[in-house]
């Protein structure tokens, strides 16, 4: 047996999105800026796959940017805002994903702009209060903090932080990279500037996404070139991919209650049974429900002198994850998430990511492995 439960990294693609590709990577091979047939059949398939989605978020089409996925969208967001909407000023967390972190660090040191760190609590809570302390100044300002994490499952209140920033004026960008397409979105409740969506999170193609951007922002593009995206996104549409991104996004929000229900019930028990086996374990970030990305499960398991053949050997056994620190040339480079929330990184930790494919069938097959491997490889 073989169980993927790498979810976060990236998902299977849902036999329907390859259905509903297959036609189009057939015969609908129009360039959809030609004025023919050919084109003119390909661009209205990406304009109803724009209508398709906007009315999924309930906003305008014409708020939609096909982008080439998450963190092409986060690096326009935050450019867009320092090159365009004249901000000098960005808040972000030191536990954002690096399409985020990075760009941040980047823009400083184009000295485009500065970057202000808010506080996060040992769970990855932002510090609201923190965050309304740096919102106090006269510069025009960007907050980027993402709705969930990827590492550690810790959830935002999108409602909180864009009343703050509307208080104050500022512009609010979320990176929504793992919660789109598993929570449901009403952008006409929430006061978001920008936010960001890859498909291949929810069972869609990679290498496609999209930019949120509130129609009361002005824009520029990230990539110049042609007229493609109205002039914000130039180069010749990923058309498959945007039919793959716009099925994916229909079969996610057909039944997204009963697809949390569902995986939520995995988690609580695999936390239950974690519990039960080991005496001593503990979880990265928040596990309750409400305040937790239900697809991502970080456990911190007990302090072994094995730790760096955890991941290994579960990969032999046929159980596919991933953990909070990333191996380059036999230096281990510690997870900044983990750093950032200052966790007990003695420990090894192996982050369990799940889909509404996810059996739990699957889930057992996981925890016996996770038993086997601390009971005789590590042991
Ligand atoms: C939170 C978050 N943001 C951004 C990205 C980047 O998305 P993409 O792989 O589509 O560029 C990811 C993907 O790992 C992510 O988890």
């Amino acid at each position: 047996m073989r169980v993927y439960l790498d979810n976060a990294a990236t998902t299977p693609i849902a036999p329907e999105v390859v259905e509903a590709m297959l036609p189009i990577l057939k015969d609908g091979f129009g360039n959809p800026s030609s004025t023919h047939f050919y084109g003119r059949q390909t661009k209205a398939l990406i304009e109803t796959s724009r209508r398709n989605i906007a009315k999924l978020l309930n906003c305008q089409a014409s708020e939609i940017v096909f982008t080439s996925g998450g963190t092409e969208a986060d690096n326009m967001a935050l450019f867009t805002s320092v090159q365009k909407l004249g901000v000098k000023r960005i808040i972000t967390s030191a536990i954002e994903h690096h399409a985020v972190g990075h760009t941040a660090e980047a823009i400083s040191h184009l000295g485009l702009a500065s970057v202000a760190y808010v506080q996060v609590d040992s769970k990855g809570n932002v510090d609201l209060t923190h965050l309304e302390q740096l919102l106090q100044t006269d510069e025009k300002t960007l907050v980027s903090l993402m709705h969930a994490n990827n590492e550690i499952a810790t959830l935002l209140s999108l409602e909180n932080v864009a009343q703050l920033c509307k208080k104050y004026g500022a512009y609010f960008h979320s990176d929504t990279v793992q919660t789109m397409g598993h929570y449901s979105f009403d952008l006409q409740k929430i006061e978001v500037d920008f936010i960001t969506c890859a498909a291949h999170k929810f069972h869609g193609p990679k290498g496609i996404g999209f930019l949120y951007v509130n129609k009361k922002n002005k824009i520029d593009a990230l990539i110049h070139g042609g007229a493609q995206e109205r002039g914000l996104r130039g180069g010749t549409e990923n058309v498959y991919g945007i039919i793959g991104l716009a099925k994916a996004m229909e079969l996610a929000y057909d039944d997204v209650e009963g697809h949390q229900q569902q995986v939520q019930q995995l988690k609580t028990y695999m936390i239950e049974q974690l519990l039960q086996q080991f005496d001593d374990i503990a979880f990265h970030g928040e596990t309750e429900p409400n305040k937790s990305l239900y697809t991502v499960l970080n456990v911190s398991f007990p302090r072994t002198e094995k730790a760096g053949l955890l991941l290994f050997t579960l990969d032999l056994k046929g159980v596919a994850v991933s953990g909070g620190s990333a191996c380059s040339s036999g230096a281990t480079k510690g997870s900044h998430v983990l750093e950032g929330i200052q966790a007990d990184t003695t420990r090894p930790n192996v982050r369990f990511s799940f889909s509404r494919y996810t059996t739990k069938e699957e889930i057992d097959f996981a925890l016996e492995q996770v038993k086997m491997v601390f009971e005789k490889t590590l042991a």
